[in-house]
């Protein structure tokens, strides 16, 4: 039986294939991004030659240090692929993403990819989203009253929602790369994804959420028997 940590990498090696010379490429973030980004060092030292924009200051290093030639979206506005894990995703090909951090610079970049590759181990897939807390990016000024209208949203919703302002490994509040807090939101389930994305973005205080829809074109899901494709 494959442990985790294996399925993660064997998803990440299906997304390697895909890979061709020539492509922009918008490099994830988190456990499984960091086996696509090592995968992909091993490949551009055999003499792939692509470029890559990071979603996060931990996978620009990462890359930096896989020899991953890196740019920014200000000298390449538009990207072949990015390739990026997920907290959870549906069979529509919906995702909560955001458990580490970097949901804005993840949603920037694969708003401005033709295609986006989720790569998960099996637990990931779920029939409906929301038993991941969402991570909601939230602006420090007025942080109370943008906690507030989060709060009023989901109450509005039908979808009370316990808010939780996350904390980094000791104990002090957690600051995204974008210098924003980070309100980890559990519905327990999501009824409808795309209405609760709409009102949480009207909020003026919320930043960014953690679902993303209509970014993801495919999936690669590792399982036990093997890599499952999932296709928009
Ligand atoms: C980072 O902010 C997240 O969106 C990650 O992509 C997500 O948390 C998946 O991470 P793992 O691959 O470590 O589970």
């Amino acid at each position: 039986m494959p442990t985790a940590d294996e399925l993660k990498q064997m998803a990440a090696l299906a997304a390697l294939e895909k890979i061709e010379g020539g492509m922009k490429l918008g490099l994830g973030s988190g456990s499984t991004a960091n086996h696509f980004v090592k995968s992909l060092g091993a490949r551009v030292r055999d003499g792939l030659d692509i470029i890559g924009v990071p979603t996060s200051e931990r996978t620009a290093q990462l890359a930096k240090a896989e020899g991953i030639r890196l740019t920014t979206l200000d000298e390449v506005p538009a990207l072949d692929l990015t390739v990026d894990g997920a907290d959870e995703l549906d069979e529509k090909l919906r995702l909560i993403k955001g458990g580490g951090g970097a949901l804005l610079r993840e949603k920037i970049v694969a708003a401005a990819s033709r295609r986006m590759i989720v790569i998960a181990d099996d637990s990931k897939l779920v029939p409906h989203l929301g038993a991941f807390p969402l991570p909601i990016e939230v602006n420090l000024f007025g942080l109370g009253a943008t906690r507030a209208a989060i709060e009023a949203a989901a109450y509005r919703f039908g979808q009370p929602a316990t808010l939780t302002r996350r904390l980094a490994a000791d104990g002090s509040p957690f600051v995204t790369d974008g210098g924003h807090a980070i309100i980890d939101a559990s519905f327990g389930l999501i009824r409808d994804p795309e209405g609760l994305s709409l009102a949480l973005s009207a909020i003026p205080g919320v930043v960014e959420h953690g679902l993303f829809i209509g970014l993801a074109t495919s999936a690669a899901i590792a399982t036990p028997d093997g890599v499952r494709w999932l296709h928009a």
